[in-house]
């Protein structure tokens, strides 16, 4: 590989390892990953946080090497339940009394009364009979698929679902088939195509690499006239959406339509860990099937209990629902102003959509980071490599001043260079 050659690689190209010993990483892959352009590149995965992450925080900056205040776009604390007082005092509370881990598989020694507690609270707010939790997500969704699909089963999934979806089809053997994205013409010829088959769908409430929304309504239908249940993944939509923050399922009505509700503790609960709400004989039996339940480490008790405030605070305090919606709207305002592209996006999740050039993308984010703007680049094969493209997670902690200040560093680092400014 030449220098000349550098840039039309990405990361998508090295899964393939042809050195004989497999622990040797493939020689292409260090030749590029060495290149000063990658390196610059690569130098914005796992820049050290020192501080919470929320809007205001230190970032070890990797290039430079300083610790350097930033304004932080990029982190999934849509809430601020992270550094929520009552969420804090309750995980040390539960510190004092249960120490730090869980010391246990949850079907073992695992289970603490927090957990169980949790579970209660999580499929009553979800209004199903049972709920389980995992150590992460991606947990989650990898052993909930695992336990409901089996060989010669097919999991229709929507072109944009997260990649643990589509490791669960993977866990558990199943075919997988994809739909065009929030197509519903593409999901009634795809079920059709597996007609006779065992079968179920999955979809995102909102999708994280572009902030639109299942078409739950348009969806459900088509599932419905199949007779195949419908799993939703509610990652970035919990305590979000919704009169009282259930989710994309509540904002349409259709919750009790929905087969196997998806919910993730890292984003707006502001922790670490999965669950899956669902009837209580399914979850049941999913317990006994789902290997990263049975064989992973419980989540620690502490965190369940700062979970169970994090849920009871989104609950009764309305404000901070209506303060992240008030701050997505002055976001959107402002971005719109600048003539940027921010695709289908109608929730917190808020995509910068910058175009195929990759090496421009790397050159603003590093500038955005010059000017105190931590916004991270997503590049190709995250998305798709003619939309690469900046996103910005939008949490109810910003002020106004913190979103204008943001506004007018991707006005100069963004805009300006693509050329939107003034343009019609
Ligand atoms: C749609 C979706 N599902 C599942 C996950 C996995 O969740 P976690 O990061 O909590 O493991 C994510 C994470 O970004 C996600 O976006």
């Amino acid at each position: 590989m030449g220098p000349d050659e550098i840039l039309k690689f990405s990361l998508a190209d090295f899964t393939y390892n042809d050195s004989r010993d497999v622990l040797t990483p493939p020689g292409d892959f260090d030749t590029w990953a060495d290149d000063p352009r990658i390196s610059v590149a690569m130098s914005f995965f796992e820049q050290p946080l020192q501080e919470a992450p929320t809007p205001r925080t230190t970032l070890g900056h990797r290039l430079s090497g300083e610790q350097r205040p930033m304004i932080n776009l990029t982190s999934y604390n849509y809430l601020g339940l992270s550094t929520h007082p009552e969420v804090v005092q309750a995980a040390v509370e539960a510190l004092e009394v249960y120490g730090v881990g869980a010391s246990g598989a949850a079907m073992l020694s695992g289970t603490f009364d927090q957990h169980e507690a949790f579970c209660e609270e999580l499929a009553e707010f979800k209004g199903t009979g049972g709920c389980m939790l995992f150590p992460s997500g991606y947990a989650g969704n990898l052993g909930a698929i695992q336990a409901l699909m089996q060989k010669g089963d097919v999991l229709v999934i929507d072109s944009k679902c997260h990649r643990s979806i589509v490791d669960g089809a993977k866990l558990a053997g199943a075919r997988l088939a994809t739909f065009e994205h929030n197509d519903p013409a593409s999901l009634d010829q795809q079920l059709e195509r597996f007609e006779g088959k065992r079968r179920m769908v999955v979809v995102e409430g909102v999708y994280s690499m572009d902030g639109d929304v299942a078409d739950l309504p348009a969806l459900l239908e088509v599932c419905e006239a199949h007779e195949v249940p419908l799993y939703l993944d509610e990652a970035h939509s919990t305590l979000v959406f919704g009169e009282t923050g259930k989710g994309l399922s509540e904002h349409f009505g259709v919750e009790g339509r929905v087969g196997v509700h998806f919910g993730t503790l890292s984003k707006s609960f502001g922790g670490i860990g999965g669950f899956v709400c669902a009837d209580e004989r399914l979850i049941r039996y999913m317990k006994c099937y789902a290997s990263p339940f049975q064989f992973s480490c419980a989540l620690p008790p502490a965190v369940v209990a700062a979970m169970r405030k994090s849920l009871e605070v989104a609950r009764r305090d309305e404000t901070l629902r209506r303060r992240l919606w008030r701050n997505v709207e002055r976001f959107r305002e402002n971005l719109e102003v600048l003539n940027l592209d921010l695709g289908d996006s109608c929730s917190q999740v808020i995509p910068i959509i910058v175009g195929a050039n990759g090496e421009e993308l790397i050159t603003m984010a590093m500038a955005a980071q010059e000017r105190g703007l931590y916004l991270q680049p997503i590049d190709f094969p995250a998305v798709e490599a003619h939309a690469r493209r900046f996103r910005i997670s939008v949490s109810a902690q910003l002020t106004e001043a913190d979103i204008d200040e943001a506004c007018n560093v991707i006005e100069d680092v963004i805009a300006r260079p693509l050329g939107r400014v003034g343009a019609a």
